[in-house]
């Protein structure tokens, strides 16, 4: 049996989750479910980032501890990820003690190596970012990659070797570890400047995992939670180490692209193990044509639109209303005109229309699956394969539109006899093969739709026409009219 191993970075836990944080982790969310569908052994693992300088901030401006900052605003990932429906095998916290111990374990590896060497640290750091940045990055004084402000540092510090493993990073680029084109060609050309070493430690932070060598340090966030991909696995000895790593897919925003693709690859050759597959970037979400902000008063809580349209119209949208590599806007009117025009008026309308026929008629449902080809089933699996969702999902909605036209044309209620059971036989299986292809991404829709169809939990295998034997049931419709 294939594995599949997926993640989404693990998030930080200054504040709740926000729609950016929801979509990563949807379409980790999706890629997961698909993989499934094809019967392979899935491994997705999510979970929160709890250290670093900036949680220790966050904790002071609420007068709280970290500790407290960081379960309460976890479980607050937690339910937002129950809320949409987000299948995950594991939810790690870099506070776990498992994690703990497998970062000193993976430290000691990398300083046996003779990878880390003391010194000290003279530079700028952004803490909302938690990056470090030379002077010559800076913009306008300020931080290259979200313009806020940045510190001064200088501090004794320790170095791991980065600069060592530059070519071979290269080399693992060029051959396509990142996707898409884009994204790679910006770490490309990033790379052909000088590659500093990496601090790793902050000697000013205390809430972190105590640096092995001298404690008087705490571990470079980053570091520490770049490691959760292994430590979740129960690196070193356990099972699901052996199962599972290489990570598939590491699934991650456009601005830690760098981090994913250039620093975790060089901890991994220092330490000797294998590298990830790939790393994915998608693009960014505006909301209401701005950047998403708190001062803005203009962030949108995933849970708060669940519960308001659901988690399968919310998911929907993340994932037809922009292209996954591009960047896009979300704005409720739109969210609502997908629901109405889409939703409703096509796949909720259509599976109506084709069920409440069928549910009288007496006969024996067979026919002659002309409108095989309105459904592109080779294009939507390549599209899934090429881990493009945004064309995979468009291609889905595009056949139930044909199925849509088609039911208009043949005017199945003025139809009777072989005629209709043949229009029947057509459109049910059309329905029932999109809703194969659908489970990844609305997976109650689609649930939904099998219970109306008769018919057991389906795999990517089903997805064919073949005979049609159950009774089917209209139900409720699947979508209402949203205002
Ligand atoms: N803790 C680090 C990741 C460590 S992984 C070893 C981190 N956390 S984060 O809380 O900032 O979340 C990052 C994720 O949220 C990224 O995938 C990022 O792209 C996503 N988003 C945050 N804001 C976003 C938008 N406005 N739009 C889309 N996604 C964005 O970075």
């Amino acid at each position: 049996m294939e594995k599949f191993y997926v993640t989404t970075p693990i998030y930080y836990v200054n504040d709740k989750p926000h729609i950016g944080h929801a979509y990563t982790t949807v379409i980790a969310d999706v890629l997961a479910r698909w993989h499934r569908l094809n019967n392979e052994n899935v491994f997705f693992l999510t979970g929160t980032d709890e250290h670093g300088g900036k949680i220790e901030k966050a904790a002071a401006e609420k007068h709280k501890t970290p500790k407290e900052l960081v379960d309460e605003n976890s479980q607050r990932y937690k339910t937002a990820w129950e809320k949409l429906d987000i299948s995950y095998d594991k939810f790690i916290r870099t506070t776990d003690e498992y994690h703990e111990s497998a970062v000193k374990e993976f430290i000691k590896k990398v300083w046996d190596k003779g990878d880390i060497y003391k010194g000290e640290y003279v530079g700028f750091y952004c803490l909302p970012d938690e990056r470090y940045i030379t002077e010559s990055e800076l913009v306008n004084g300020k931080c290259p990659d979200c313009g806020r402000d940045v510190q001064k540092i200088k501090e004794e510090a320790y170095f791991f070797r980065l600069s060592k493993y530059k070519e071979q990073i290269v080399k693992l680029i060029e051959n396509g570890l990142i996707i898409p084109e884009k994204n790679a060609n910006e770490i490309l050309s990033r790379l052909k400047g000088d590659l500093k070493d990496l601090d790793i430690t902050r000697k000013s932070v205390s809430w972190g995992i105590k640096f092995p060598f001298d404690e008087s340090h705490s571990v470079y966030v980053w570091f520490d939670a770049l490691l959760n991909y292994l430590s979740a696995l129960n690196w070193p000895d356990g099972k699901e180490f052996k199962e599972f790593w290489p990570a598939d897919i590491h699934l991650v925003g456009k601005e830690i692209v760098w981090f994913h693709s250039v620093i975790w690859p060089a901890m991994l050759l220092s330490a000797g193990l294998p590298l990830p597959k790939n790393v994915m970037a998608h693009g960014w979400w505006t909301v209401e044509g701005r950047k998403m902000s708190k001062s803005l008063g203009n962030v949108v809580d995933p849970i708060e639109m669940a519960d308001k349209y659901s988690a399968d119209a919310f998911r929907y949208f993340l994932l037809r209303e922009k292209p996954t590599w591009e960047d896009g806007n979300f704005s409720e009117s739109s969210l609502k005109e997908r629901i109405n025009g889409e939703l409703m008026a096509n796949l909720s309308n259509l599976v109506a229309r084709v069920l409440t026929i069928a549910e009288r008629f007496e006969g024996k449902i067979e026919g002659n699956a002309e409108i095989e080809a309105l459904i592109k089933k080779q294009e939507i699996i390549e599209n899934f394969e090429k881990k493009d969702l945004y064309s995979a999902l468009n291609l889905v909605f595009e056949g139930i539109r044909q199925v849509n036209r088609y039911v208009n044309d043949k005017e199945p209620w003025r139809l009777e006899g072989k005629e209709l059971a043949n229009v029947l036989y057509n459109s049910l299986e059309a329905i029932r093969i999109s809703s194969v292809f659908l489970k990844p991404f609305m997976p109650s829709t689609a649930e939904k739709i099998e219970k109306k169809l008769g018919i057991k939990a389906q795999s990517l295998s089903d997805a064919v026409f073949r005979e049609f034997t159950t009774k089917v049931e209209r139900g409720e419709n699947l979508f209402n009219k949203v205002i």
